[in-house]
């Protein structure tokens, strides 16, 4: 058999040539080559089977010129396909399964049969040749429409077969390279994949910034509101803290005074009772004076005139104390304090505007304050929330209360009010406007701080919006919508508490700041004075 000199790439023949195909001699009988053409089918191993017969040894009486020579299962299968038969080395016919399909289904009895005897007529074989390659073949399979090509050598001696199979195995080369284009297309995809993952990744990077531009634009919000107020509560804390400076010193006077002139004028009133008495025939002139300044009414009146110039002095001292304790801008560090204070004093600062009005009755302030411990924190700031809540609550109430029909209930309410329990005022306090303030300790040493309304309430898109810088429902001029976003910066930055809203329409509404009665870190700056 020639080997060298033969072309080793994929489309050469020789690698698909099977050289351990059955042969046969012409004279052989029919049954015997199929009995061996099955037993060369048995040599494979069958699915899930280890057992394999060897047909060489069990067919020690074929003839001597048959040669099987199959060595593993593939080539066993591939040869056992068909019988080359020779005589006198020269191939004279191939006998393949087809013809076992043709005899059968003529109906041929197959005994007494040589091979010989049915031999198909044309006998397709090729001559080994460089110049021949897969394709020759496969194209030969195709013409005359055969599974087995015989190959001979120059000097007519039989090389093997070459088989379908065989060509399918010398192909897988060829295969592996459509493979590799198939390769090629999985990179393309993966390709494909990895940008749109990377697009992805890009597209969630931008979504990230965006969400922090969103976070920094709040933030620089806030600020901005920080900034206003503050620069706005500097200058009016200042005005406020200096006039009320100022006003301080005068009333001082005033009210250190008022004890004085009152001692003063009784010793004068006494002293004029004494000239009457001892003197009860006045000359004329004096008759004169008397009767033109009614004196007797000047000596009734003058106590009560200095008792209430002595309430009003009073009543500024308070103010100006209220003021100063409500901007306390001389407490920079958080210090302990009474809230119940903070709550007066902003109330005082409120009190015209609790007043009744044309359209509206005056607003009853209830309180329920628990026996509150002090409360370390920013007392100027804490004020400035409670202002700005009661100042809404009162804003609420006008819009609710405003009815010039309003109850007449309320001329006798106050006293009513006074004499039941909480719950009774509330009741009773139905029908005018009412601003109820509680206080309480809560289990974890904090205190919360309650202030409701019995006013319009809010929604729940507003109740969700009531903290946002610049957030107002009121008409252009009267709202900021600072008050409350302040507030919760103040209760929650400055004194690592909590605010929140609880309202609905038409039901009024409750604010609740619920703050640490001592605080965590000792660092907190003020920011607003
Ligand atoms: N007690 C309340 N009852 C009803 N609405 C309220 C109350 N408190 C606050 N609001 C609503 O919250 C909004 C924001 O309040 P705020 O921040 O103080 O700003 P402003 O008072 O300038 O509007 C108000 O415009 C109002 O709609
Ligand atoms: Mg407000």
């Amino acid at each position: 058999m020639q080997q060298t000199g033969l072309p080793l790439n994929s489309l050469a023949i020789e690698p698909a040539i099977n050289r351990h195909a059955l042969v046969v001699a012409p004279d052989i009988p029919l049954t015997d080559v199929l009995a061996l053409m099955s037993r060369a089918r048995s040599r494979c191993v069958l699915p899930n089977s280890n057992s394999r017969i060897d047909a060489a040894e069990e067919n020690s009486n074929f003839d001597p010129l048959i040669h099987q020579l199959a060595v593993d299962e593939e080539v066993a299968s591939d040869a056992a396909g068909c019988v080359l038969v020779v005589q006198e080395k020269q191939l004279v016919g191939i006998f393949t399964n087809r013809d076992i399909v043709r005899l059968t289904a003529a109906g041929t009895s197959l005994t007494n049969l040589t091979i010989a005897d049915v031999l198909p007529k044309q006998l397709i074989s090729l001559n080994q040749s460089t110049s021949h390659d897969i394709f020759t073949v496969i194209s030969l399979f195709r013409q005359h429409h055969i599974r087995h090509l015989p190959i001979i050598a120059d000097d007519g001696e039989i090389v093997g077969i070459v088989t379908h199979e065989s060509i399918r195995k010398v192909l897988q080369p060829v295969n592996l390279l459509t493979r590799l284009r198939l390769v090629s297309n999985v990179i393309d995809i993966l390709d494909r994949v990895a940008a749109e993952t990377a697009l992805r990744k890009s597209e969630s990077q931008l979504r990230e910034q965006a969400t922090r531009l969103e976070q920094t634009l709040q933030k620089l919000q806030k600020t901005q509101t920080q900034l206003i107020h503050t620069g706005k509560m500097s200058s009016l804390g200042q005005l406020v803290a200096g006039i009320a400076h100022e006003i301080n010193n005068p009333i001082n006077f005033i009210y250190g005074n008022i004890t004085y002139a009152d001692q003063y004028i009784q010793d004068i009133v006494h002293l004029l009772q004494l000239y009457k008495n001892y003197y009860p025939e006045p000359v004329p002139e004096i008759v004169e004076v008397a009767e033109d300044i009614d004196l007797d009414f000047v000596n009734r009146d003058l106590p009560k005139l200095l008792g209430s110039m002595k309430l009003g002095a009073d009543r500024i001292r308070d103010l100006v104390l209220s003021l100063r304790n409500f901007v306390r801008l001389d407490e920079a560090e958080m210090k302990y304090v009474n809230i119940h204070d903070g709550i007066e004093s902003t109330l005082s600062i409120l009190q015209n505007q609790l007043k009744a009005k044309p359209g509206r009755s005056e607003i009853q302030v209830i309180k329920d304050y628990a026996k509150l411990p002090s409360v370390e924190c920013h007392a100027g700031q804490l004020n400035q929330v409670f202002m700005n809540i009661l100042s809404n609550a009162i804003d609420a109430l006008e819009i609710q209360h405003n009815s010039t029909a309003i109850r007449q209930l309320l001329t006798t309410s106050v006293q009513q009010i006074n004499c039941g329990g909480l719950e009774t005022q509330i009741e009773r306090a139905e029908d005018f406007p009412w601003i109820l303030i509680s206080t309480e300790v809560l289990a974890n040493n904090w205190v919360a701080i309650r202030i409701a309304d019995n006013g319009n309430g809010m929604s729940e898109e507003i109740c969700n919006r009531l903290f946002d810088p610049f957030f107002t429902t009121k008409p252009v001029g009267e709202g900021k919508g600072l008050g409350l976003s302040i507030s919760y910066q103040i209760v929650t930055e400055k004194h690592g508490g909590q605010i929140k809203c609880i309202s609905q329409p038409g039901q009024g509404a409750e604010f609740v700041i619920e703050i640490p009665i001592q605080q965590q870190n000792h660092s907190g700056s003020l920011a607003i004075a």
